[in-house]
């Protein structure tokens, strides 16, 4: 890994400058034209780029920021759902999230592994989000009130990742797709947990049953809206669909969760909160009602309602884990041998720590 990640770095100056010779109108000379040929006849093929293989800055800077993105949110995502941790109703229901908000963690462990192949480390990525530089998905700003909050994200919001994520197993860049078939098998774990679980809130008594529909009317829409702004308004869409990074538009991939949440609503007993929903017998989908774009601008600067108590939350934790990182980076140093400190030494260190 330690490896992978020095040669990425020289490969990388080489592919700034090649897009810097590229943005300043020189053309690409012959053995730069040939790799760009190789890069993209591996993609055309769909062949899997693997992080020791040439590949276009651009095509690097768009995988650490998304994968960045995706790794923060899923340590973000920890944060609502274990705020109900300690006030789950039953031993159950305890254990079944305590799991659920500990795969996050790991979800976040793998993605943060997968961005180190191409040539980042975990603490710049971290020093971005803590600094602001970096996003996390917006839905994680807002609060969960009651405990069918936990039902609504399983079932809505992991739905929507689901929807988002499956297609990305089939990503041209190896290192991600694999990270993400292992994380589609447990979202699919964490959808499934949140349907049951407001499934027996709607089966409950009249009370439950209100707490499950105030749920689903605050996290409905909000769902839709992870899945990015529509196409015409996408900066990276194009070109993330072009590299083979990205398999399905915005639109179409919100249109599929919508398709597949209206008969799990119906089978929940649950209304989902658009009175234009309906289905469309000559384009075989549901039409749906406008999405407030301007919540999901204003969220997106800062203005949502939990955003500065998720990353004041993250920078503490952080802080508050400096001595184990060290303790462990000690431990490693203590353990590690002559000869395997100069062979593998990242991976002597995850087998220690
Ligand atoms: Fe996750
Ligand atoms: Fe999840």
């Amino acid at each position: 890994m330690a490896a992978v990640t020095a040669d990425q770095t020289t490969q990388s100056t080489s592919g700034t400058a090649k897009a810097a010779g590229r943005a300043a109108g020189t053309a690409p000379d012959a053995a730069d034209a040939a790799r760009l040929a190789v890069f993209e006849a591996a993609v055309a093929a769909d062949d899997r780029i693997e992080p020791r293989d040439w590949m276009p800055e651009a095509y690097r800077a768009t995988l650490v920021r998304q994968m960045a993105q995706h790794a923060h949110s899923e340590i973000i995502g920890m944060q609502p759902e274990a705020n109900w941790i300690t006030r789950a109703p039953s031993l159950r229901r305890k254990a079944i999230l305590m799991a659920k908000v500990q795969d996050e963690a790991g979800h976040g462990l793998y993605l943060y592994s997968a961005a180190e192949t191409l040539g980042t480390s975990r603490e710049e990525l971290l020093d971005k989000l803590h600094a602001g530089r970096q996003r996390y998905s917006s839905i994680f700003n807002y609060p969960t009130l009651t405990w069918a909050d936990v039902g609504a994200i399983g079932w809505l919001v992991d739905g929507a990742a689901i929807t988002n994520q499956v297609p990305l197993c089939r990503c041209s860049y190896g290192p991600y797709a694999r990270a993400m078939v292992r994380i589609c098998k447990e979202e699919s774990f964490h959808q499934r947990q949140g349907y049951e679980l407001l499934l027996a809130l709607s089966r409950g008594t009249e009370a439950q049953h209100a707490m499950a529909q105030d749920a689903v009317d605050r996290w409905w829409w909000p769902s839709l809206m992870m899945f990015g702004p529509p196409d015409d308004a996408s900066s990276h869409s194009e070109q993330s669909m072009a590299w083979k990074i990205k398999r399905h538009s915005n639109d179409e991939l919100r249109q599929r969760f919508v398709d597949i949440c209206v008969p799990q609503a119906e089978a929940l007993g649950l209304t989902l909160p658009d009175p234009d929903l309906r289905w469309n017998e000559e384009r075989g989908q549901h039409d749906f009602g406008a999405i407030d774009w301007t919540e999901f601008q204003e969220v997106l600067k800062g203005n949502g309602p939990c955003n500065e108590q998720r990353i004041t939350q993250r920078r503490r934790a952080h802080e508050e884990g400096a001595w184990v990182r060290d303790a462990a980076a000690a431990y490693a140093a203590k353990h590690t041998t002559p000869s395997t400190r100069t062979a593998q030494p990242a991976q002597h260190v995850e087998e220690t720590a």
